[in-house]
């Protein structure tokens, strides 16, 4: 375990957040295996306020559908939240789609570049995937008894280069400038807080179809069962993507354990 002093600032991260009561806790070390993994086990063992985990480095960072997330050394943005929210099950499937428009604004309130979403949780920019999100949740008689939100974002490019899986799709902020991953740490919690206060009213819906990445156009749906060809209509009030096959069906689909793909 490395102990030198983290490159994330926790007195500085403080000091950057301006959300209305804020009394979270935050929390930044030099490497982990995973962020979501340590502020579920914070949750585990009774930490009741929000927490703010960061990390330089993970050595088993994870992604949506049991993958790996790259996570170098000092080249990107590993952070989780620990949050307790009053709300019912189903919202759970929200705080994805609420958190890549607070990072999707975060981003370019920092980097003059636009930042466009592929649903449900990639930020992407000039069509390469800069930052991912992975919700998780524990729940008791149908409310949610605590959420993790995950976030990691690609600050710079990493020195070897990004894994050959991810190479064609990955890309950076390419960002240098000293203290801009506190700054973008600070930001993406800001405009995160604000959202998540208002979560019920989904005041967050109509920025996250803005900014939605191939609406109108046919892309390859990868569900359990069978892959098909349809045109991405629309998002649901649910932040369900709506799509239409060929045969004129409509369906609704779920985050779950579905993919899309281009074509
Ligand atoms: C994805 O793109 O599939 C989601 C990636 C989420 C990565 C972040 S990095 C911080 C937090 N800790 C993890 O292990 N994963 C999330």
């Amino acid at each position: 375990m490395n102990t030198e002093k983290p490159l994330a600032d926790s007195a500085l991260i403080k000091k950057l957040l301006s959300f209305e009561n804020n009394d979270i806790s935050v929390i930044t070390v030099r490497e982990t295996s995973s962020t979501n993994d340590e502020v579920r086990s914070l949750a585990v063992n009774g930490a009741e306020g929000t927490v703010l985990y960061v990390a330089d480095s993970q050595t088993k960072g994870r992604g949506r559908k049991g993958r790996s997330f790259f996570s170098p050394d000092g080249t990107g943005i590993y952070m989780s939240l620990l949050l307790h929210p009053s709300l019912p099950a189903e919202s759970c499937t929200l705080l994805t789609p609420m958190c890549a428009v607070a990072v999707s604004e975060a981003i370019e309130s920092i980097v003059s570049a636009e930042s466009k979403i592929k649903w449900v949780n990639d930020i992407f920019i000039d069509g390469r995937k800069v930052a991912g999100i992975l919700t998780e949740g524990a729940f008791t008689k149908g409310r949610i008894d605590y959420a993790v939100v995950g976030i990691g974002v690609n600050i710079s490019l990493p020195e070897e280069d990004f894994p050959e899986e991810i190479r064609s799709t990955a890309g950076a902020l390419t960002e240098n400038r000293t203290d801009f991953r506190n700054e973008l740490i600070a930001e993406i919690t800001n405009r995160f807080m604000h959202y998540y206060k208002q979560l019920p009213k989904k005041a967050f819906l109509d920025k996250y179809r803005e900014k939605l990445l191939f609406l109108g156009e046919e892309i390859t749906v990868i569900a359990a069962d069978k892959t098909y060809t349809a045109t991405a209509e629309d998002i649901d009030d649910d932040c369900r993507l709506i799509v239409r096959t060929p045969e004129g069906e409509r369906i609704a689909l779920g985050s779950g354990e579905i993919s899309i793909k281009i074509r």
